[in-house]
């Protein structure tokens, strides 16, 4: 797995749409070397100098570049409607790469705009967020926001190669740090026990932005999602197992309270550490180990997250429009063990609220 200063983890999806993630110094080089006669840079001009050295490396293979400023307003139909019509105006033609530079919201939507663009054009994910690279922008999801909630338009298109270069995290705000080692230790209780271990004695560091131990927790992480994903890619796995929803540890709450905060008070990542605490709460109700149970929440607590002051009535009428229920009923990931979650749909009010109570 590691070629040089490139740790390398291949997401096999079983067919020639199967791709490597490269994670280390010498990411950006393998990047630009990749086959492609021109190419589309859509960046977060919060990593303008980065972007520039990927368009300089390309140099005249560059078709278009545009800077967005990063965040959820940039997934978009108005957005994604212009990048349209910018790159019908540069005449790209399906020979064309799109490169998405920036985090999460800025590989959703390039991804979605290369999915879509001419019935689907190749594209490649630099994610420069912690959160992006170990959760978003790996797996395939691509998408963008209605007012009616997030991600709710959206293709699975995977990327034909992802570049990460943690260098890119020396520069992150503490609270996007936070919210990606958030992302992290919930691969870990779902997925890897080994890392569960490693931020359990690193956790002080991985918050420091310490770069070796985040390149260690990148690796995991990417490397555990690409077996989950592997397992049941567009997350159609009905067995209870769980299958690729397992990733959505946290989320149910996670998502209700971004909704109901208003997107963009809370950071993704920090809304799934709120959720996580909810999902544990839930896992001891149904019977995971008290001691277990203390060992993993003394983690979590341990990442900082803002007190949101969202009342409990509006947070569990959010969790009843998540887009994950199924069959009108709202679903939780728990779990019970680490790295052995499952799925339940039966949780009641009184039991949500009792969850709801760990957040404070
Ligand atoms: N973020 C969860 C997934 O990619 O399935």
């Amino acid at each position: 797995m590691i070629a040089g200063n490139v740790q390398r983890v291949r997401v096999d999806l079983g067919d020639e749409r199967s791709y490597d993630v490269a994670i280390g110094a010498g990411a950006i080089d393998e990047l630009t070397a990749i086959d492609a006669r021109t190419v589309v840079v859509l960046y977060d001009v919060a990593v303008e100098p980065l972007a520039q050295t990927i368009i300089a490396e390309f140099g005249s293979r560059v078709a278009f570049q545009r800077g967005l400023v990063g965040g959820e307003d940039v997934k978009t139909w108005g957005l994604a409607g212009d990048i349209f019509d910018w790159l019908a105006d540069a005449h790209i033609d399906r020979d064309t790469v799109l490169i998405a530079v920036g985090g999460g919201t800025v590989t959703d939507l390039g991804g979605f705009v290369a999915a879509t663009y001419l019935r689907g054009l190749r594209w490649c994910a630099v994610p420069t967020t912690l959160l992006a690279a170990v959760d978003a922008a790996v797996g395939g999801k691509t998408a963008i926001n209605l007012g009616a909630g997030k991600n709710l338009v959206g293709v699975f298109h995977h990327p034909s190669f992802v570049a990460i270069d943690p260098a890119a995290f020396a520069t992150l705000d503490p609270r996007d740090v936070a919210a990606g080692v958030g992302e992290a230790l919930k691969t870990a209780l779902v997925a890897d026990p080994e890392l569960f271990v490693y931020l359990e004695r690193n956790m002080g560091r991985a918050l420091a932005a310490d770069p070796e131990v985040l390149a260690i927790t990148v690796a995991r992480c990417v490397a555990a999602k690409a077996r989950v994903v592997a397992g049941d890619e567009r997350e159609r796995d009905d067995t209870g197992a769980g299958g690729r929803a397992i990733l959505n540890f946290g989320h149910t709450v996670g998502h209700a309270l971004e909704k109901t905060c208003g997107y963009g008070a809370l950071r993704h990542g920090e809304a799934v550490v709120l959720g996580m605490r909810a999902a544990l709460a839930l896992s001891r109700e149904r019977g995971l180990a008290p001691a277990l149970a203390d060992r993993i929440e003394t983690l979590v607590n341990a990442i900082p997250t803002p007190h949101p002051e969202a009342a409990h009535d509006a947070v569990i009428a959010a969790t009843a429009s998540d887009k994950k229920r199924k069959a009108g009923k709202v679903r939780f990931i728990l779990i019970r063990d680490i790295a052995q979650p499952y799925i339940v749909d039966d949780v009641n009010e009184a039991s949500v609220r009792r969850a709801l109570t760990a957040l404070a």
